[in-house]
């Protein structure tokens, strides 16, 4: 009888076994749950046919023109072509979405505006079409006094310095992305106090499982054309701090909070690094697989995915910064009943 139980429990131990995954099918399955969200919601897919994507991306487009506005050299007559595309898709919004969500067309239209009166005074560059685009939507959507700000601000070094000294409030409304810096490398000690503040950022059962690699000249100007992102300005910008997260740090179940700790740590070095008196560029790693893959070039071991890329420096007495106009609070929360 006790054999016969014995045998039993033995079987049930078996197929039990057998049908738990493996923490290599979790980690498949996990990857597979992004995989089929990813397939439904990616912004690339089915793109304006969801006003949300399309008011993503025309936010992306947008910031195209923010960001040439914003650095050193800002190219005479640029982007006529991207912006032209852009207003064509602002007029696709107009058609699909202008009634649902027009006030939404604000910050595109006041940033073309910019654009506009500035390839106006610095080029002679043909921009008619986008001209007529922006009259035809502005007439309906830019109706009552703006409040809203687009384009580039003129900043100075020794303000910026005190307000990331002052309270948290100065030190949060006092960074911006910066894209370019004085000549002058950050030190190591510099650099390694802002380090240990931004240690100090919480991490999923305190594992800490972020590491940076810091490229100082060429070697920075390398990896900034690798990235892509900072075209027109990696020249401009002699440190980089490149933060990873180490893949060994996370289970089966939580294969995703690598960029969860790891997007924590990057923001509250950008924050230590403004405190330390550094300007900061934040620079997008968001590449598919193979590119990544070269990031071995950088001395980056496979076992760290990319985070972000934090180009750093000092400011220039004076310099431009992107307005990045935000979103109200009240588009992005919902006080749930
Ligand atoms: C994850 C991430 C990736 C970014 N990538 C780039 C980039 O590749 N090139 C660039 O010029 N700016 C990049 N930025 C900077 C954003 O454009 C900038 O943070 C945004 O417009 C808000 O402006 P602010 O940082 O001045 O507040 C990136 C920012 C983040 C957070």
């Amino acid at each position: 009888m006790i054999h016969k139980i014995y045998n039993a429990i033995c079987r049930r131990i078996r197929t039990f076994t057998k049908r738990t995954p493996r923490p290599q099918n979790n980690i498949k399955i996990n990857c597979k749950w992004l995989l089929k969200r990813s397939l439904r919601f990616n912004a690339s897919t089915n793109t304006n046919s969801d006003m949300q994507k399309m008011q993503y991306t025309l936010l992306r487009e947008n910031h195209i023109i923010e960001k040439a506005l914003s650095i050193k050299d800002t190219k005479k007559g640029f982007g006529v072509a991207k912006i032209t595309n852009l207003c064509k898709r602002l007029k696709i919004y107009d058609d699909r979405y202008g009634l649902i969500d027009p006030d939404f067309l604000t910050y595109p239209l006041v940033t073309i505006k910019k654009y506009i009166s500035h390839t106006k005074d610095t080029s002679d560059v043909n921009i008619e079409e986008i001209e007529a685009i922006y009259n035809e939507l502005s007439v309906k959507y830019l109706t009552s006094p703006v409040q809203i700000f687009g384009g580039i601000e003129i900043c100075s070094s020794d303000n910026i310095i005190n307000k990331a000294k002052g309270d948290f409030k100065d030190l949060i409304y006092s960074r911006h992305s910066v894209r370019y810096f004085t000549a002058d490398l950050p030190s190591d000690s510099i650099i390694s106090k802002a380090l240990a503040l931004a240690s100090r950022t919480p991490s999923a059962c305190n594992r800490q499982g972020w590491k940076t690699h810091v490229y100082k000249g060429s070697i920075c100007h390398k990896l900034l054309k690798w990235q892509g992102g900072a075209n027109g300005f990696e020249q401009d910008v002699h440190c980089a701090i490149l933060v990873t997260a180490d893949l060994r740090a996370f289970l089966e179940y939580e294969v995703f909070q690598a960029y969860v700790d790891g997007g924590l740590y990057a923001m509250n070095l950008i924050n230590a690094l403004h405190f330390q008196g550094l300007g900061t560029i934040p620079l997008s790693c968001g590449f598919n697989g193979k590119k990544l893959d070269e990031l071995k070039h950088f001395n980056v071991p496979e076992n760290e995915v990319p985070i972000l890329i934090i180009g750093t420096g000092y400011y220039p007495n004076e310099f431009k910064v992107a307005i990045s106009t935000r979103k109200p609070v009240e588009r992005t929360n919902n006080f749930e009943k």
